[in-house]
C-alpha cells in the first residue's frame, strides 16, 4: 500500500529541509535577482506574491513533484464532474456546479444538474429584486428595510463575510443582521432594533434540524407575532434557504419561498447557493452573478494552468512544506481591508472543518499532519495585538497578507498607510533586524514566511476568486494528505451529544461520564426540562407560553434525532 511518508519525492523533501534549514530568505534574492517575478502571478484581478517563503527553487520543484504524484489531476475532475468524492457521506461534491457559467450539462446520477441550478438563480433574481425594489411588502404592507439571517456555520459564516466585504455595494434602504449564536443574548439584542413589520427572516439551514438556528428562527417568529398580532402573516416575512422544504413549510414558510440546495453541496461551501442569497439582496443579483464569475474564472485557472503557475496549487503545496516540514501548526490569515474582517472566521472554518482529519479516506490513520489551526485579525489592528509573537516569539508562524489596492475615495491617505504597514510588516517578518549579539532583546531574527496577496479592488468579482482559490487551496491539501475534505464527524457527535444531554435535563441519568453528570446537576437547578429558568416557567399569559413551550419541545426532539448533515 503507498505510503505517502515513505515515498521517494517526501523523502526528498525531508533531506531539503536539513539543507535548507541554516538558509535565510533574504539571501535568496541576493542570489536571484528575478525572484520576485518568479515567484508571484497574477490570475485575473489577484496578484500573489510568494518570493518571501522559505522555498528555493529546488524545493518549490519538489513540491510540484509531490504533487505531480499525487491524485490531483484525477480527483480534480472528479470533483468537477460529480463523481462521489466525499466518501464517507457517499455523495459528490459540486459547489463548483453553482458558479459553472460554461454551456452544456453537468450529469449527476444520470441527471443534468444545470438547469434546477438555473432556476434557482432566477427564484434568486426575482425574490431579490422584488425586495430590493419594494414591490415584496410585509404583513402591513410596508417594504423591508431590515434582512435578518439565522443561520450557523457554512449557513451563516460565507453570506456574512462577504455582505461585510461588499458593504459599500449595499442596497442603501436595506439593513442586514445575522444570528448565529444559540445564546439569546444574540437574538434579542437584534430584534430589540428590528420593526416586524418591515423585517425579513431568512431561515438558512441545510438540513433544518441544527439546534441553533431552529431556536434562533421560533424565537423569532415568536417574537413577529407577538409584536404583529397573532393573525399577521409568517409567510411574509419568513423565507428559508434549505435542502429540506418539508420543515421550512411546516415551520410556516410558503413553498415559493424555500430556495432550494442539495445534498452535494457542503455548508462550508455554500455562499454560492441560495445560502448566498443575503449576498444577492445586499448588492444585487447582477453583484451576485458578478461573485460567481469571479469563482468560475478561478476555477478554470485551477483545472488548467500547469501546477508550477496555478496560485490554489501554489499556495497548498507551500502550505505543506509549512506543516510537514517546517513544523508549523498555525497559519495566519491578516486581511489589511476592515471590510474583511470576517475573513479569518470563514477561513477558518473551510479549512479546520475540512482539514481537521486523522484517518485518510481508506480509514487509516495518517502519521503525518494535516489542516492547520487558522486564525487571524485585521491589520493593522494586529500589529498591536500579536505581531510581538510573531516577530520575536518562539513559534513558527507562515502568514498570508492580503489587501486591495484601489483606495477608497476621501480616505486615500488611510489607505496608503495600510499598505505601507503591510509591506513594512511582511519586510520586516523576513528581514528582521539583528541590532547586536543574538542575545539582544532588541533583535528580531527575521526569516519568518509569509504570501501577499493583493486584489485590484474589492469587487465581487475578485472576492469570488478569492474565496475559490482558498477552496481549492483547502482542496488540493485534502487531496495530497489523502483525507476526505467534505465530511465533518467531530462536529456531528457534538450535535449529538448536545441533542442527548437536553434530553436528560429531568433525570438523574447515569449515562454520562461523572464530570458531565456534576455539570449537569449543576445547571438542572436553574432549569426545567423546557428549558426554561426554573420558576419562570409559570405561565402569565397560559396560552402564550403553553405553545412557547410546545415549540420548545418539538425542537429538542429534533435536536435529539437529526442526523446533522452539513
Ligand atoms: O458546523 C457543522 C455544520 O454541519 C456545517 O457544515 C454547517 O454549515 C452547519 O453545521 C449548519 O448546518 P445547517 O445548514 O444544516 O443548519
Amino acid at each position: 500500500m503507498f505510503q505517502l511518508t515513505r515515498s521517494v519525492t517526501w523523502q526528498a523533501l525531508k533531506g531539503l529541509q536539513e539543507k535548507t534549514a541554516a538558509d535565510r530568505i533574504r539571501d535568496y534574492f541576493t542570489a536571484d535577482p528575478e525572484r520576485f517575478d518568479k515567484m508571484s502571478l497574477r490570475v485575473g484581478g489577484l496578484f500573489l506574491d510568494y518570493s518571501k517563503q522559505p522555498v528555493s527553487d529546488e524545493v518549490l520543484a519538489k513540491l510540484i513533484e509531490l504533487a505531480n504524484h499525487s491524485a490531483l489531476v484525477q480527483r480534480r475532475a472528479q470533483m468537477f464532474s460529480g463523481d462521489i468524492i466525499n466518501v464517507t457521506e457517499n455523495r459528490p461534491v459540486l459547489h463548483t456546479a453553482l458558479r459553472n457559467l460554461g454551456e452544456g450539462p453537468l450529469m449527476v446520477d444520470g441527471q443534468d444538474v444545470m438547469p434546477e441550478i438555473q432556476r434557482t438563480r432566477e427564484q434568486i433574481r426575482s425574490f431579490s429584486e422584488a425586495v430590493r425594489s419594494g414591490e415584496w411588502k410585509g404583513h402591513s404592507g410596508s417594504r423591508i428595510t431590515d434582512v435578518v439571517n439565522i443561520g450557523i456555520g457554512g449557513s451563516d459564516l460565507g453570506p456574512n463575510m462577504a455582505c461585510r466585504a461588499l458593504l459599500k455595494h449595499r442596497h442603501s434602504g436595506l439593513n442586514f443582521h445575522f444570528v448565529s449564536n444559540v445564546d439569546g443574548a444574540h437574538i434579542q439584542k437584534v430584534l430589540s432594533r428590528l420593526d416586524p413589520a418591515t423585517t425579513l427572516f431568512i431561515v438558512s439551514t441545510k438540513t433544518f434540524s441544527t439546534q441553533e438556528t431552529l431556536l434562533n428562527a421560533h424565537t423569532a417568529r415568536r417574537w413577529f407575532l407577538e409584536q404583529a398580532g397573532p393573525d399577521a402573516d409568517v409567510g411574509a416575512h419568513f423565507i428559508a434557504a434549505s435542502t429540506n422544504r418539508q420543515a421550512a413549510m411546516a415551520f410556516g414558510i410558503r413553498e415559493e419561498n424555500v430556495f432550494e440546495f442539495w445534498a452535494w453541496v457542503g455548508g462550508r461551501y455554500s455562499m454560492w447557493s441560495s445560502i448566498g442569497l443575503p449576498i444577492a439582496l445586499s448588492i444585487g443579483f447582477d453583484g451576485f452573478m458578478e461573485l460567481l464569475e469571479g469563482a468560475y474564472e478561478m476555477d478554470q485557472h485551477f483545472l488548467s494552468a500547469p501546477f508550477a503557475e496555478n496560485m490554489p496549487v501554489l499556495m497548498a503545496l507551500i502550505g505543506i512544506w509549512h506543516i510537514n516540514f517546517q513544523g508549523a501548526e498555525t497559519q495566519a490569515i491578516v486581511p489589511y481591508d476592515q471590510a474583511l474582517h470576517q475573513l479569518p472566521a470563514f477561513l477558518q472554518q473551510l479549512d479546520m472543518e475540512s482539514n481537521g482529519k486523522s484517518v485518510d479516506i481508506f480509514g487509516n490513520p495518517v502519521d503525518y499532519k494535516t489542516g492547520p489551526i487558522v486564525w487571524g485579525q485585521t491589520g493593522s489592528n494586529g500589529q498591536h495585538a500579536f505581531f510581538q509573537l510573531l516577530h520575536q516569539g518562539t513559534r513558527y508562524v507562515p502568514i498570508d497578507f492580503i489587501a486591495s489596492l484601489k483606495p477608497e475615495p476621501g480616505v486615500e491617505d488611510h489607505h496608503f498607510a495600510l499598505l505601507t504597514n503591510m509591506m513594512a510588516q511582511a519586510n520586516a517578518f523576513m528581514e528582521g533586524s539583528q541590532t547586536g549579539s543574538r542575545l539582544d532583546p532588541y533583535s528580531c531574527p527575521g526569516n519568518r514566511p509569509s504570501s501577499v496577496l493583493l486584489l485590484d479592488e474589492l469587487t465581487p468579482k475578485n472576492l469570488g476568486a478569492l474565496i475559490a482559490l482558498y477552496e481549492h487551496k483547502v482542496f488540493v491539501q485534502g487531496v495530497i494528505w489523502n483525507i476526505n475534505s467534505f465530511d465533518q464527524w467531530g462536529v456531528q457527535l457534538g450535535k449529538r451529544i448536545a441533542g442527548e444531554i437536553s434530553e436528560r435535563i429531568d433525570a438523574q441519568s447515569q449515562d454520562f461520564d461523572a464530570s458531565t453528570q456534576g455539570l449537569l446537576a449543576l445547571v438542572r437547578e436553574h432549569f426545567t426540562s423546557d428549558g426554561d429558568p426554573s420558576g419562570d416557567a409559570a405561565p402569565e399569559d397560559g396560552k402564550a407560553n403553553e405553545g412557547k413551550m410546545e415549540e420548545r419541545r418539538k425542537d429538542k426532539g429534533k435536536a435529539g434525532k437529526r442526523d446533522g448533515k452539513g
